[in-house]
Formats: C-alpha cells, structure tokens, sequence
C-alpha cells in the first residue's frame, strides 16, 4: 500500500502585509536538530537518465508553472537565512539545465547569514559554467560520477556523455573549486569493480572521491535494490586491501561521510553510508523541491506544499511557520528499507534533489 504523507492540498493562508522576518530562534525540529542547511532543487529535468534516479522513456517532468522561480526561491532562502539557515545546495535534476544559475547563486551568497552556497552537478555543463559559478562565489562542487569507462557511462546514464562530463571535472579543477567531490554510486554487478580505479583517481589530483551506498528511492523493488546494494564496509575492505596504509581522517566538517587519505595522495576517499550506518543524529538539512515542496528526510515520503502559500501571497513570517510545520514532521531516524517494503518512495530521485 502506498500511503499519502503529505499536507496537500494545502489551503491558502490569507495574505498579510510581509514584514522582515529577524528569528534568532531558528528552526529546530522536534528532536532538537537545528535546521541550517537547505538542498534546493532547480529542476526536475536531466540531461541524463541515470538508471538508479530517472526511467529511460517517459520521464513525468513538472509542468513549468508548477516550477519555483529564482525569485520565490530567493525570497524562501532570504527568510530562512534571518532564521539561522548557514548552506545552501543547489541540485536537480541537473541544475545547471536551467538558465542562469550562476546569477542565482550570486544572489544567493549575497544574503546575509548564508556562509556557503555549493552544487551538485553531473558535470556536463561545467565547461560552460564553472567559471561563472566560481565568479558568483560558489567555492565547492559534488559532481555524479560512477563510471571511468565510456561504455558503461552509456549503460549506466543512457546518454553518450561520457567526453562531456569528465571535461566539466577538468574544468571544476581547472577554475580551483576545493574541494571538488566526485559522488560514485556503487553498484554490484554495474561499477562495483571500479573502486580502486576511482581511489587511484585522488593520488595525483586534488579530488575527494566518495562512495555513495545505493539507496532504494524511485522504481526499484525490494530484490532489485538488494542485488546492487554494496555497503560501505565492503568498499573499506576493498580500499584497505589494495592501500594497507591507507589512513582515517578526522574531520568534523564531514557529517555525513568518512574519509580516507592514500599515503601521499592529493585528494581524498570517503563513503557515505545512508543504509548502513544512520547518520541522522546530526541531521541539520531539509530539502525544498522544483515544484516548492518541502521534504524534511529522503528516506520519507512526507512533503509539505509551500508553493501553494509563496502563491497565494503569504507573509515572509508565514513562510517561517510553514517550514517550521514541516520540519516537524522530520522523523529522528531515516527508514529506507521500511518504506521500500511498505510500497517504495513516492517520487524519483530527480523530483527531490539528492
Ligand atoms: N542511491 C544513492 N545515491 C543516489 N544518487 C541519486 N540517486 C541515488 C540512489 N538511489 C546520487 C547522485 C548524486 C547525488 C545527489 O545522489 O548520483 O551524486
Ligand atoms: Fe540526472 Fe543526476 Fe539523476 Fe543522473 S542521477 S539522471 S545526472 S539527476
């Protein structure tokens, strides 16, 4: 069974006059985690059809209309800024399809209490913007990449982009983002034989490669899921086999992943382990989707409609209480597995935004 875990549809608040909203309070949810990082989808849209994110044919994209504007989303991040919100990261689909993200991101970085506005790209438009991206003041990027083999970048993203997306790491690497981060996805039987060529990627290029453990969200069953799934005390083993002397790094910054430094290497390893290890306990993020819902974890179906009130003439203040009615509904512990058997997710990785 599938269940409907949403407040739509929403009814309209009554506009009120908007006043600057200044909440040193911030936006806490029920298990004390403060909210200051917001993940913000630009766009349903790809250039690509990852296998684990998008269906090949028939991608059910957003109606246009239904897709927030620069404006509202600057308008969102401004009252949640006043409201103690520190990061912002710009996702997809591919964000970079739509038209002028640098510009967004400059304004973005000009509000005030936003310290750091990042990316996550596919890459393959990097060539064109990673200098502007640079300029507007975005300082790092994650960028998707699974495979360093041309074939499997077909099979694997159903798109002959393979030239493309690795000249947009040249370029990430060419204009100085630091640290640029390369998200692989690892999957059994697809490219879980690669990740000793992804480690030996960071030797003499300052990148951090990180292993993303599969997560069950859009069409996969249960079998399917569990087939590819490789967890990261696997691709340790892996590493530590093939470097004995590779070293743990402590890094506070890095909350949702562990890392590792090849003796001598330029850049970094890490893996980000959703499934097998929680790490919700320090979870400080919400997401806001390209048609303006607010999701408060991945691993839940729950959304909150806030495009219907950003519509509808709603205060800057209302706005707050709508986050803040949404993060309530954050659960303590994500539940991925539980929701695969319970029916899976409701929306495909491109339509929530990594
Ligand atoms: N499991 C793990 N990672 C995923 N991503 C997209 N879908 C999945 C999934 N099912 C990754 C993308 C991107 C990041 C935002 O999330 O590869 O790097
Ligand atoms: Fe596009 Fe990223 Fe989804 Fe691949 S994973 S289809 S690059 S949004």
């Amino acid at each position: 069974m599938r269940y409907n875990y949403s407040n739509m549809p929403a009814t309209a608040l009554p506009p009120l006059a908007s006043a600057p909203v200044k909440d040193a309070s911030g936006v806490t949810d029920p298990f004390g985690r403060r909210i200051e990082y917001l993940r913000v989808s630009l766009t349903d849209r790809c250039n690509l059809r990852c296998v684990y994110c998008m269906p090949e044919t028939g991608v059910p994209y957003e109606d246009l209309d239904n897709v927030l504007s620069f404006e509202e989303i600057e308008r969102v991040l401004r009252v949640l800024a006043a409201a103690g919100l520190r990061k912002v990261r710009l996702t997809g689909g591919e964000p970079l399809v739509r038209k002028n993200v640098p510009d967004l991101a400059a304004r973005l970085v000009a509000l005030p209490g936003i310290r750091e506005v990042t990316i996550t790209t596919n890459g393959i438009l990097l060539p064109r913007d990673a200098q502007a991206l640079r300029d507007a003041g975005v300082r790092r990027v994650n960028i998707s990449a699974d495979t360093l083999r041309p074939e499997r970048f077909i099979e694997i993203a159903r798109r002959p982009e393979y030239a493309r997306a690795w000249e947009g790491v040249e370029a990430a690497l060419r204009v100085g983002f630091s640290p640029i981060k390369l998200n692989c996805v690892v999957m059994r039987g697809v490219n879980d034989d690669e990740i000793l060529d992804f480690a030996r990627l960071t030797i003499d290029r300052p990148l951090s490669v990180r292993f993303l453990e599969y997560m069950p969200i859009g069409m996969v069953t249960p079998p399917q899921w569990k087939a590819r799934y490789v967890s990261n005390e696997e691709v340790i083993e892996t590493l530590q086999t093939a470097f004995p002397n590779l070293s743990a790094l402590s890094d506070e910054r890095a909350s949702t992943s562990r890392n590792f430094r090849i003796p001598g290497a330029q850049g970094t390893v890490g893996v980000i382990n959703p499934i097998s290890h929680r790490f919700c306990d320090g979870c400080n993020r919400l997401r806001l989707t390209a048609n303006g819902r607010l999701v408060p974890c991945l691993s839940d179906n729950y959304e909150y409609d806030l495009m219907t009130p950003l519509r509808t003439g709603c205060s800057d203040e209302e706005i707050l209480a709508h986050v803040r009615a949404a993060v309530s509904h954050k659960p303590v512990q994500s539940d991925f597995e539980g929701r695969l058997y319970k029916g899976g997710s409701l929306r495909i990785m491109a339509q929530i935004g990594g």
